[in-house]
């Protein structure tokens, strides 16, 4: 029997990129749904070839039956506070349904991090440990696919919050090829934690080496992290998720965050390729800069 995944988030920056990592399975022996919670989100998994499934975290009587047969679930939550009870939902009803495996998209930071979405990600993988489902849990650190989203609006400029610190990055191509490599084979990555950053390197960095890839200046401006939290909160983000984020990054700034400049060889042990680097992805997609 073909076996079934779901994955959630499907229309969004991982997600997105795990529909795409999978989609070569879904040809043979593999049943591929992403999940969407309206007709546009459907439409936009069906433009890209995928199968949709209606799904909606704040309708919890849609997920049992997108949950049906599932072997496996990608577990991805949004920037809200909601990421809490949109992930309990979620696992009870996998749990329910007989779902074996799950893959949760986290975050990076230390076990005993303070900072509350980061909490909140290690709160639902112990959740997802104690209720005895097989499980992979991956902490990815900066995307380098949102800071290149916001590059593609103003293609001279960066802006962030964590002055002169160094981070570490992933691309999403690369977190998809370690969740895809776990949805194939649960077995074979059951139990493990994978943290996801390949490359370390502060935005002024970041900024000379698009400068160099791209031809054209590219300028850092670091604003103080106090001001982010006003920024998030015109943005429309909500209050609580906003509060925690511009709490971390203001700790970032400060030199107070375990692992923010870390890497590891994650990608290159499950995959056995090599990852993705800044270079690489501003090299691949100088197009979309107009
Ligand atoms: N950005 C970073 O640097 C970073 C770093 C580390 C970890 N993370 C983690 O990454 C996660 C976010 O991943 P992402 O950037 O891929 O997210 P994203 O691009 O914002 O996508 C969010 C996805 O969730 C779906 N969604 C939202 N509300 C839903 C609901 N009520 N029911 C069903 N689906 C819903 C969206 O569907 P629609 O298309 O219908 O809206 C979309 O597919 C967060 O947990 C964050 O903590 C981010």
């Amino acid at each position: 029997m073909a076996r079934r995944i779901l994955v959630t988030g499907a229309t969004g920056t991982v997600g997105g990129a795990v529909m795409r990592a999978l989609a070569a399975d879904a040809a043979g022996g593999m049943e591929l749904f992403g999940a969407a919670r309206s007709d546009r989100s459907a439409d936009a998994l069906r433009a890209g070839g995928f199968s949709p499934v209606a799904f909606d975290y704040d309708r919890p009587k849609t997920m049992r039956p997108a949950l049906e047969g599932v072997d496996a679930v990608f577990l991805a939550t949004g920037y809200t506070v909601d990421m809490l009870v949109h992930s309990k939902r979620l696992l009870d009803a996998a749990k329910a349904e007989g779902v074996r495996h799950i893959v949760h998209l986290g975050a990076l930071a230390a076990d005993d991090t303070p900072y509350a979405h980061f909490a909140w990600h290690q709160m639902i993988e112990r959740t997802t440990e104690a209720m005895g489902f097989s499980w992979t849990h991956l902490r990815p650190n900066f995307f380098i696919d949102t800071v290149w989203a916001g590059l593609r609006h103003r293609p001279d400029r960066l802006t962030h919050f964590v002055g002169d610190r160094t981070v570490s990055w992933i691309a999403s191509d690369d977190m998809a090829a370690v969740a895809a490599a776990a949805l194939r084979d649960p077995a074979g990555h059951a139990g493990k934690t994978y943290p996801l950053a390949v490359e370390a390197m502060s935005f002024g960095e970041l900024a000379t080496l698009l400068s160099e890839v791209t031809g054209r200046a590219v300028e850092y401006r670091p604003r103080p992290a106090v001001d982010l939290l006003p920024i998030l909160l015109k943005q429309g983000m909500e209050p609580t998720y906003a509060t925690s984020l511009a709490e971390g990054v203001a700790a970032t700034e400060a030199g107070d965050m375990p692992l923010s400049d870390a890497v590891f060889d994650t990608v290159e042990k499950v995959t056995g390729r090599k990852p993705v680097t800044w270079r690489d992805y501003a090299t691949a997609r100088l197009a979309e800069l107009g």
